[in-house]
């Protein structure tokens, strides 16, 4: 029989938090007894509820989860031509786009935090764009002041991607205000979880019934269906699970933040790896650990040091990469543009293990076997 002793245990790169199993249990015995497990019950418009207090917005949709929930949104705002957004970014931005049968822009990053560069923006506008849709990435935001200023200079809606930004403030403003729309994603990797899941947050009340009935067939009652719509609901269960976490968020959320602090202190400093830029007067969530490899200063590049990693059974991944302007999927569709920060960004990235249960030490050790 092999020992594999403590030092050699496997750590992914994300892994689920969970509520006390009681807890949930307790938590779905009503589904057994009411048998109302689906089509906004009691779970779903608890959670939507509690949503709106905990990320202190005014409206909170729920939808199967997060892509669904950007489609949708692109949908309902009734978005036309192109769509300014950024490459660096997972799938699901851009596919949200294309399968809307829109046009994305694609805009480059700035490199002290991985968002849209702002100034590059107002070059990609043409006649033809109706919004812009930045990403918040790894617990960083966007400039949503000059997007905002930038927006009603030329009457365009704006949708963010907002799937990591979870829970996190501007200037004592919560995330989910800036925009018309933005999007959370609830999926079982992400800082809250509803195991899948997606919400979006808005201001403007008349978009709730457009989403409700964008996400049940584009039905309105039993009999009329004004609009074409999808299947995009959430379940009484995963509402459940939603509602549990939510208990136990902050503490989540503060333990991301230790674990944050020790790779900093630890990282920070060395020659050939450039760690994100704190942003000022931001609350982040800590949602991921995204460092950046100069092979020439650092004497390996990131995937040589993936590649070690996983040796020692310590699991990194490279996010985002590739691009989504880089997909196959989109060649010959329309022009892709050029976005060379992202591109260098890309192919230089490693995303280090971050969960709310990982140990100071379980950082050591991964910190250890990069400094080596
Ligand atoms: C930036 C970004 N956008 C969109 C999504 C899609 O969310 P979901 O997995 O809930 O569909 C994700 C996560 O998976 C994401 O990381």
């Amino acid at each position: 029989m092999t020992n594999i002793s403590m030092t050699n245990e496997s750590i992914p790169v994300v892994k689920p938090s969970m509520p006390p199993y009681e807890e949930y249990i307790e938590e779905i015995k009503t589904i057994w007894d009411n048998r109302w497990l689906t089509h906004t019950g009691p779970k779903h418009q608890k959670l939507e509820q509690e949503l709106c207090e905990y990320l202190e917005v005014n409206n909170v949709s729920l939808f199967a989860n997060g892509h669904l929930a950007l489609e949708l949104a692109i949908d309902g705002l009734q978005l036309t031509g192109e769509i300014i957004t950024t490459p660096f970014t997972f799938a699901s931005t851009t596919q949200a786009i294309v399968r809307n049968h829109l046009i994305p822009v694609f805009c480059d990053i700035n490199e002290n935090d991985y968002t849209i560069d702002v100034e590059k923006i107002e070059e990609l506008i043409t006649d033809k764009t109706s919004a812009i849709m930045p990403v918040h990435v790894f617990g960083n935001v966007c400039d949503v002041y000059k997007i905002e200023e930038i927006a009603a200079k030329y009457n365009l809606k704006v949708i963010y991607d907002a799937a990591h930004a979870f829970g996190m403030k501007v200037n004592d403003t919560a995330i989910g205000n800036f925009g018309d729309v933005s999007m959370f994603s609830f999926h079982a990797t992400k800082v809250f979880h509803t195991v899948e899941g997606g919400g979006l947050t808005y201001s403007n009340p008349d978009y709730s019934e457009r989403f409700a009935k964008l996400r049940q067939f584009g039905m309105e009652g039993q009999e009329s269906v004004p609009v074409v719509g999808t299947n995009a609901k959430m379940t009484e269960i995963h509402a459940a699970m939603g509602i549990c976490n939510l208990r136990h968020i902050d503490e989540m959320i503060a333990n991301r933040g230790l674990a944050v602090n020790r790779y900093r202190e630890r990282l920070s400093g060395t020659k050939g790896i450039k760690l994100c830029d704190i942003q000022e007067n931001v609350v982040s969530n800590f949602s991921y650990f995204p460092i950046v490899f100069d092979k020439e200063e650092f004497g390996k590049d990131r995937n040589e040091v993936a590649e070690l990693l996983e040796k020692h059974n310590i699991f990194a991944r490279k996010y985002f990469y590739p691009l989504t302007n880089e997909f196959s999927a989109y060649s010959g569709l329309f022009a892709i543009q050029d976005t060379p920060v992202a591109k260098n960004i890309a192919d230089n990235i490693l995303t280090l293990p971050l969960y709310s249960d990982l140990t100071l030490e379980e950082v050591d050790r991964i910190c250890s076997i990069i400094l080596e």
